[in-house]
């Protein structure tokens, strides 16, 4: 049998907290057998990978697994999703289509958010746990599946149980076996570890030094009450690995990150009404606006340069044609290239690779066109300039980066990496 340790390493799962620890060893337990498991806990706590690990340690491994979030379904097209449809049951079913449960024959099926599920879809589930049998919406004839269910919940199912949203009896045919992962707050131990493994795994991303936290700041970890768990800790972390300069995070930093509402680890009511991806979609595009300025703020530098070599106005404004226009010039065009830019998805991830990457004066910013316009020649000159200019700076301020970076006017973190890149 594998170890818990093992499994951690092989499922990416970090932290050493004695309840993670026993939830893992139960699923190792129970993965050879087709006990039915419910794991219960917080959103955010990591209930995800419990069933993933049970059907990779089951002989089921080589059949499929299928993750249903019940919660995302609409209820008219659930029992067709789960069960399939007979051609013509309904409107629009134009051919006849098979469900989860018969194409994960043989393999696993994680239904997440249970809690969720219509009542006449309960019905049917309680059908196909007790004796594998299904009908597909509009037909009569019965079929066959043999399916293990990992179900996952962060709801109180007993209240549940209670207003009559689930049935009692689908309820401990579900609950068998009974996984809990505890909220992170009560995982103080794995606090601090698992902000320092996102923190490093973040700065290879955004390809920056990794941030570190101030004694303090580690305090204001520990007794945060992480409502969102580590899903929270997670895009916080994220958050202040691309957004701040200064890569010692003090508390006073930290706070500014941590939502109002509830700051200590003391019981509390409260419910975030914003779900996960409308967090992340605004966060996007506060990246996206940031990552903008930080391209314009190096056209500019550009511009300034060419300037201080280059007296003469009219031939750098001659020059710079498309680049002058795109900084200054006409608002209507810059709000459809904003648009623009906001469709494009991927587009968030690929800016940080060229503006951090790649040498700020002359970054390859394709869509501006203007790599094209500057010669390799140039490049380099505009590269010695710069050279001179931050050696300069930093021996007028005895090497302090602080100093130099103000009168440069650049940011610190933008002047720690000249100094690598230049080897100063
Ligand atoms: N112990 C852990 N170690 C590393 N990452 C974790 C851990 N637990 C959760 N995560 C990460 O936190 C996020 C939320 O986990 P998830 O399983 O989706 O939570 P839940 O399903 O309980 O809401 C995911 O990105 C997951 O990878
Ligand atoms: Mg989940």
């Amino acid at each position: 049998m594998e170890s818990v340790q093992a499994i951690k390493q092989r499922f990416g799962i970090i932290g050493n907290a004695p309840a993670l620890n026993r939830a893992i060893e139960k699923a190792i337990q129970v993965a050879p057998t087709d006990i039915s498991v419910l794991v219960t806990g917080e959103s955010g706590v990591g209930k995800e990978s419990i069933p993933k690990i049970i059907h990779q340690l089951s002989h089921r491994k080589h059949n499929k697994y299928i993750a249903v979030n019940c919660g995302a379904i609409p209820e008219g097209t659930i029992d067709s999703e789960l069960f399939g449809h007979e051609k013509g049951a309904f409107t629009g079913a134009s051919q006849t289509r098979a469900g989860y449960f018969e194409v994960a024959d043989g393999g696993t099926i994680f239904l997440d958010e249970v809690g969720e599920l219509p009542l006449t879809t309960q019905v049917r589930l309680l059908r196909v746990l007790e004796n594998g049998e299904f009908l597909k919406v509009g037909s009569s004839k019965v079929q066959k599946t043999n399916v293990r269910i990992v179900a996952a919940t962060n709801v109180n199912m007993f209240e549940a149980i209670e207003k009559e949203k689930f049935r009692e009896d689908l309820f401990y045919r579900l609950s068998t076996v009974d996984i809990n992962l505890p909220p992170l707050r009560e995982r103080q131990e794995d606090i601090h570890l698992l902000f320092r493994k996102f923190a490093s795994d973040f700065a290879l991303k955004y390809k920056m030094p990794t941030v570190k936290l101030s004694d303090n700041a580690i305090q204001l970890l520990l007794k945060y009450r992480w409502s969102g768990n580590i899903r929270q800790l997670r895009n916080i972390a994220e958050q202040l690995s691309v957004l701040e300069q200064n890569r010692t995070i003090t508390s006073e930093i930290l706070r500014s990150y941590l939502p109002d509402s509830v700051r200590t680890n003391l019981p509390a009511v409260i419910k975030t009404s914003k779900s996960e991806s409308d967090f992340s979609s605004e966060r996007e595009i506060l990246y996206k606006v940031l990552f903008d300025m930080k391209s314009d703020l190096n056209d500019l530098k550009k511009l300034t340069l060419e300037l201080m070599k280059n007296g003469n106005t009219k031939d750098v404004e001659k020059k710079n044609e498309s680049l002058i226009q795109k900084i200054y010039g006409d608002d209507s065009n810059e709000d459809t290239d904003y648009e623009e830019s906001l469709d494009t998805d991927t587009e968030v991830l690929s800016i940080p690779e060229h503006t951090i990457e790649k040498d700020d004066i002359a970054p390859t910013t394709d869509k501006y066109h203007f790599a094209e316009e500057i010669e390799e020649e140039e490049t380099l000159s505009l590269q010695h300039k710069e050279l001179e200019l931050i050696k300069k700076s930093l021996e007028r301020h005895q090497g302090k980066r602080k100093l130099a970076a103000a009168e440069l006017g650049i940011s610190e973190r933008t002047l720690y990496r000249k100094i690598k890149q230049y080897d100063l």
